[in-house]
């Protein structure tokens, strides 16, 4: 997801990551969250970012690229979470080769979005912070 931009355009359009992640600020900003944005096309790195903030965050918008058809330890470290995680996917990885049509996160996550380009990590935001927002308990009175 690194090369977002030069990579297959047809399929992963012209925006680069950069630019995604400076909508999603801009989004997160107008919605009052805090994001913290990693990639990384390691899937160990991956788990040890998720591990390490697991604590201080209340959801998780991933797109897990191609770990989403065979990353196991991912999907584990995303499993024991408890929290609102969207999956996300530029394109719709239903109506490409069958070997895209399964995602092994897919059953822990809250849900997948999938083939709205660029814009499928602004709408994972969007429901995310909803989630969250109408999930969380008020903080406990003392
Ligand atoms: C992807 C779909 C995956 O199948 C693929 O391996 C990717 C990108 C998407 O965003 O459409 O790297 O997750």
């Amino acid at each position: 997801l690194n090369t977002l931009g030069e990579r297959e355009p047809e399929i992963y359009g012209s925006m680069t990551l950069e630019e995604i992640n400076r909508r999603l600020m801009e989004k997160a900003a107008k919605l009052g969250a805090d994001l913290l944005i990693f990639q990384s096309n390691s899937e160990g790195e991956l788990i040890d970012i998720i591990q390490k903030n697991s604590k201080e965050v209340d959801g998780v918008i991933i797109n897990p690229a191609a770990l989403t058809h065979y990353g196991l330890s991912l999907r584990d470290a995303l499993a024991s979470l408890g929290i609102p995680i969207a999956e996300v996917h530029i394109s719709n990885i239903y109506a490409r080769e069958d070997w895209r049509h399964e995602s092994v996160m897919a059953s822990v996550v809250t849900g997948q979005i999938s083939g709205f380009s660029w814009r499928s990590y602004l709408l994972a935001l969007e429901g995310v912070v909803e989630q969250i927002r109408e999930v969380s308990p008020p903080p406990e009175m003392p």
